[in-house]
């Protein structure tokens, strides 16, 4: 039995796309390697949305085509985003065998038959397959991954055994943020719809998943008409057995007023709201066209604020967006020190290929970015830091979700505001909803005891 190994960069929704793959291949009869150096076949799921996001991928490519040497069989494919935007340039290193892109992935146990000769032809040297965009008019990708899977349910493509799962519910991006590469790696947006949504929930549940992660790239936009989205938290918060629900990535003009009162009302939607905000500056917003200012934003945070009290609030800032000047930066700068957010994720601006501020003017030297990311940085950590400490002495709910890391001794959870607890437990309480009382704190943890 062949053994494929999968390695994931990026986003959420690449984690999800490598369980659903690593499901289709074992249905196919492939063996999942545990070790990278047990593998025959290894998969790259690559992310394209900074330029270091791609560097590591291709760095480890690089490794693995060296290692090819003294495995001439083993079988090495990019998938996923970068395949997606490169296509068959990735194929100048002659060791590399696949390039598959996000709307082609169920077509993976075809290829890989073809490549180690399961199906009988003669084998190629390489296969690649990236749709561009608009080609590829399939309405959800999971509804050609079930086709693989036959009638067999969707809970079948995630980890089995675990607390929390990934929920895809939409695909694709419509909006046309100047730095961003993803409409272009994801293609046009498409919704699943709600029915087939809360079934897998169900299902979920059935199996003993305690807290949905409902995915897509712009949550916010689901159904694409006003209220859809929130229909659906709706729906998924009256699944029984279900305990908490979250969401990942909105947009700022998501967050309407019935976004808001979801948060009061639904006792299950946990009270994060992960809002990138990008830019303090109303100039840099406007070129990056976010579709909101500063001050619609901080309006935002504050009817959020006021609906859940203590809510977490997390953001992802990018310093050094072409023609940001210093009082752009000390707008951003300002913006952070005032919302004081719990957690926050500032980028250097990275230039992606075929995006409109890739050849805007005035594009900034690598040390201007580097020291406004320290900057930020320093702002963000010292505000996470103010948070975590406050909670020092309080006991707060966690759902735990099983070892800290491999091997390790104590257990992990989270709060419902997202926050990581780190705690003396057993195996046990994985799935237990827990009150953890909270002795240490970090910018990125929490310590307790039970
Ligand atoms: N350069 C730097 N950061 C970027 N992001 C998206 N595109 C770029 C880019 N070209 C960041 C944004 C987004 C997060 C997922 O990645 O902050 O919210």
């Amino acid at each position: 039995m062949k053994k494929v190994f999968i390695k994931t960069y990026g986003c959420q929704m690449n984690v999800r796309d490598s369980e659903a793959v690593t499901a289709l291949l074992r249905k196919r009869g492939y063996g999942i390697a545990v070790r990278e150096t047990d593998a025959d076949i290894i998969l790259l799921n690559t992310c394209s949305v900074r330029d270091l996001a791609e560097q590591k991928a291709i760095g480890k490519m690089t490794g693995l085509a060296h290692a090819k040497k003294r495995k001439p069989g083993l079988i090495l494919g990019y998938m996923g985003c970068m395949a997606q935007s490169r296509g068959a340039e990735l194929l100048k290193t002659p060791a590399i065998n696949l390039v598959v892109g996000t709307q082609k992935f169920h077509h993976l146990p075809d290829y890989l038959d073809q490549l180690t000769g399961r199906a009988g032809c003669p084998q190629p040297a390489a296969v690649v397959e990236t749709p561009r965009r608009g080609e590829d008019t399939a309405p959800y990708q999971i509804l050609d991954i079930k086709d693989e899977a036959g009638s067999e349910s969707a809970v079948k493509h995630h980890e089995p055994g675990a607390v929390t799962a990934y929920v895809s519910i939409m695909q694709g991006c419509d909006m046309h943020c100047t730095f961003c590469i993803v409409p272009a790696t994801r293609g046009a947006e498409r919704s699943r719809p709600i029915l087939e949504i809360v079934d897998e929930i169900r299902q979920l549940v059935d199996n003993g998943v305690k807290e949905v992660t409902l995915l897509g790239q712009i949550v916010t936009s689901y159904g694409r008409k006003k209220s859809e989205f929130v229909k659906l938290l709706t729906a998924v918060n009256a699944i029984t057995g279900l305990e908490r629900v979250r969401f990942t990535a909105p947009h700022p003009q998501g967050f309407g007023d019935d976004l808001v009162a979801a948060y009061r009302d639904l006792e299950k939607l946990c009270e994060h709201a992960h809002l990138p905000v990008q830019s303090g500056s109303d100039r840099i917003l406007k070129a990056m066209r976010r579709g909101y200012n500063r001050e619609k934003y901080l309006k935002i945070i504050e009817k959020l604020r006021a609906a859940r009290p203590g809510i977490g609030i997390t953001t992802d800032i990018i310093v050094g967006f072409p023609s940001e000047t210093d009082e752009d930066f000390e707008a951003t700068a300002s913006l952070l020190r005032e919302v004081q957010f719990d957690q926050g994720y500032v980028f250097k601006y990275s230039k992606r290929r075929d995006t409109p501020a890739a050849t805007m003017p005035d594009q900034l030297p690598e040390p201007v970015k580097e020291d406004r990311n320290q900057a930020a940085l320093a702002i963000v950590n010292a505000a996470a830091l103010c948070h975590n400490t406050k909670l020092i002495g309080q006991t707060v709910e966690i759902l735990v979700e099983g070892r800290s890391a491999k091997g390790a001794k104590r257990m992990m959870g989270r709060t419902r505001t997202n926050k990581i607890v780190v705690f003396d437990g057993n195996e046990r309480q994985a799935g237990q909803l827990l009150p953890v009382r909270i002795e240490r704190a970090t910018t990125v943890a929490l310590y307790g005891n039970k």
